[in-house]
């Protein structure tokens, strides 16, 4: 039987996230369906970033390094960052870019396993993976001294554990198709390998529940600005298990790692735990924003986020067959829910002016090489109607060859 609107309409009745959409700011008209690439504005970051600037900065001045907590903030979030991905609170701080944290936990770790066995010198990643990790990894492979990035593709990616890899570097998430990999499985597979996985959980934290320690992962990094909320390049987090941080070596031992910072010794110490993974001075302001958006999920269940997450999905697939079978869009993202991400991506020769023509109806995807079309569902925020919307709207566009227009075909920088 075809849904329709009213049936979905008594879901986002029952919806016991709805109370969470009140948390954000989102433009009347827009339907957002590009959460899983940047988070929608809480509406507490308005207020958080005003008395930040007037108060702290402005009043406070440099005092509000030690009085408005300014020194421990990266710690701080990192703690609250920690319930979302099955960490315990000192596993994780948050600190520069997900490509720096990267570089952090393989430069460390190839180096940290090569000393004790120096056959290791491979990198294991998928040629698929998003390319940020790929170019750091490259980076590190471009210093010498015989480190290698193996690219595999295909599923059975634990085949390339073996005695020359030195670490494995994965996305859970796969930020183009959405298909999930299986944490524990792999993690499993690699310590019988002898070696560790390091994760990107970029497109995973704060959509799936993860689950870190439970599924064996001791090195991860992550995205703030996806669907954590932080804004537009908020800082990342890095996560280590308590096991390795005493001993963990940081190549880019900054001053916010030493164990005593305000010492100004002229001789690195490292902090003995997750401050170590701190490099320079942390951009306040931005950690303010970050917080605003890891506090979106105060009192949220991650369970009930990914039970709706893949609800939504769920209903776009279902709509998209019985409104928008006729016009040629693939779906290239996993159906089983075991291996769908919170998002959904789709293929189709006219992907680009496609998106286009959605976007000035309000519908916000985006769009990937070559020729795909990605919805993310970000359970916080949409309801079940809002999918329902978004699907009328390209048919109406297919319908009416809206997407033809000439200024559809116009590409932008940021796609
Ligand atoms: C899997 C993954 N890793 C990393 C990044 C970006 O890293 P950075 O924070 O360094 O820009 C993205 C951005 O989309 C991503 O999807």
């Amino acid at each position: 039987m075809k849904l329709d609107r009213n049936t979905l309409a008594v879901r986002d009745r029952d919806d016991p996230l709805a109370f969470a959409r009140r948390r954000f700011h989102l433009p009347q008209g827009v339907i957002y369906l590009d959460g899983n690439s940047l988070g929608a504005l809480p509406v507490a970051a308005h207020e958080v970033l005003a008395q930040s600037v007037g108060e702290e900065w402005g009043e406070g001045l440099i005092r509000s390094w030690n009085r408005a907590g300014w020194v421990t903030l990266a710690r701080d979030i990192g703690r609250d960052i920690a319930r979302l991905i099955g960490a315990h609170e000192d596993e994780v701080v948050v600190a520069d870019s997900t490509s720096i944290n990267l570089f952090k936990l393989i430069a460390g770790e190839v180096a940290a396993v090569h000393r004790s066995d120096s056959k290791r010198l491979a990198i294991v990643s998928e040629r698929g993976n998003f390319p940020t990790d790929l170019y750091m990894a490259q980076g590190l492979a471009a210093l010498g001294g015989g480190i290698e990035l193996r690219l595999v593709e295909g599923d059975d990616i634990d085949a390339h554990f073996g005695a020359d890899v030195a670490c494995a570097m994965l996305t859970q998430v796969d930020y183009r198709s959405g298909r999930v990999l299986n944490m524990r499985t792999l993690n499993r597979a690699a310590a019988a390998n002898g070696h560790r996985i390091v994760w990107d959980l970029s497109h995973s934290a704060g959509a799936l529940s993860v689950q870190l320690n439970a599924d064996g992962a001791e090195l991860a990094v992550g995205c703030g600005y996806k669907y954590l909320n932080g804004g537009p390049g908020a800082p990342a987090y890095l996560y280590m298990a308590r096991s390795l941080q005493r001993d963990f070596p940081m190549a880019l031992s900054g001053w916010f790692g030493h164990t005593r910072p305000f010492a100004f010794d002229p001789t690195y110490a490292a902090h003995p735990g997750i401050e170590r993974f701190q490099c320079g001075t942390p951009p306040i302001l931005a950690l303010r924003a970050l917080q605003a958006g890891v506090a979106t999920f105060d009192g949220v269940d991650l369970n009930a986020v990914r039970a709706k997450s893949l609800s939504l999905s769920d209903t776009f697939l279902a709509l998209m067959s019985d409104h928008c079978a006729e016009f040629g869009f693939a779906c290239i993202s996993p159906t089983a829910h075991a291996r769908r991400g919170s998002q959904l991506t789709f293929s189709h020769p006219e992907a680009w002016p496609i998106m286009q023509a959605l976007i000035e109806r309000g519908v916000i995807g985006d769009y990937r090489e070559p020729n795909l079309m990605r919805f993310g569902f970000t359970p916080l925020y949409l309801s079940h109607t809002d999918v329902w919307d978004a699907v009328m709207i390209l048919n109406e566009v297919m319908l009416s060859g809206a997407w033809k227009a000439p200024r559809h075909r116009a590409r932008t920088t940021v796609t």
